[in-house]
């Protein structure tokens, strides 16, 4: 199976929720629950809490990144943090592309694209998110968005970087909606997104692509989505919030 190909990633996706005394707290809980994982496990925090998330993590199994990233080094970007300073301060992971970027804050294709290009010059794991919305599904294009998203966030990525990238599928209507898509849902676009990325970069390459599903996962249904063949991890928003909901995702990844 290509699927034992491939390590398991559970990411938390805190967006902007919890201050750096409440980050604290959370992976202190966390950390027993969750060292004994068979899969890679990141919480992606806000920028202000990174120095908090860490301490608290460090020695333990759980890894650290951020919500998101600028191309550029440095420069008149009021607001926005570099790959360059987060590489000075050892953060591993960065998820580019979000919907919530795309959707409040005018990220598009072409910008997600000189993200991902920067986080890899910086030696950065870029967790990439696509999906489409209610409306794109509804009329049968949900494959073409996720192939353009794919497509163009990965121009210009070598099959070397690869390594360093994992996609995430999140459809945006299942996204803190409490609507899951379905396991074969999540598997039909997941698998979709590895055959675009086979087409790219060939078959050996997309088979040990990480393609994480996101949007509602919860402890009750991660077993179900994480047991599909094309499923391999979760991006997990509002259940990555609470110690005892996420530990029972990141077992459910480790079975
Ligand atoms: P929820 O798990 O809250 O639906 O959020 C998913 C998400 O956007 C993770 O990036």
């Amino acid at each position: 199976m290509n699927k034992a190909l491939r390590k398991a990633v559970i990411a938390g996706n805190w967006k902007m929720n919890m201050t750096p005394s409440q980050a604290k707290a959370l992976i202190e809980e966390m950390k027993p629950l969750v060292k004994d994982a068979d899969c890679d496990v990141v919480l992606c925090v806000p920028y202000v809490d990174v120095f908090a998330a860490m301490e608290a993590a460090e020695g333990s199994n759980i890894k650290i990144g951020v919500e998101n990233c600028h191309w550029a080094e440095s420069g008149a970007f009021t607001g926005e943090i570099s790959s360059v300073m987060l590489k000075e301060i050892g953060v591993p992971y960065v998820i580019i592309g979000h919907s919530e970027r795309r959707q409040y804050f005018g990220e598009t294709d072409v910008t997600v694209q000189k993200r991902v290009r920067a986080a890899l010059d910086n030696g950065l794991k870029v967790i990439l998110c696509v999906g489409e919305y209610l409306e794109q599904r509804e009329q049968g294009i949900t494959s073409e968005v996720v192939r353009m998203q794919t497509k163009i966030a990965l121009g210009g990525v070598s099959e070397a970087e690869l390594e360093n990238i994992i996609i995430a599928y999140e459809p945006v209507w299942a996204i803190g909606t409490g609507k899951t898509a379905t396991a074969e849902q999540a598997n039909e676009v997941n698998a979709e997104i590895r055959k675009c990325v086979g087409e790219l970069y060939g078959k050996t390459a997309a088979d040990k692509l990480t393609v994480q599903y996101g949007g509602s996962m919860n402890a009750k249904n991660a077993d179900e989505l994480l047991a599909q063949e094309d499923v391999d991890g979760g991006l997990i928003g509002g259940a990555s919030l609470k110690a005892a909901d996420f530990s029972v995702i990141v077992k459910a990844a480790s079975k």
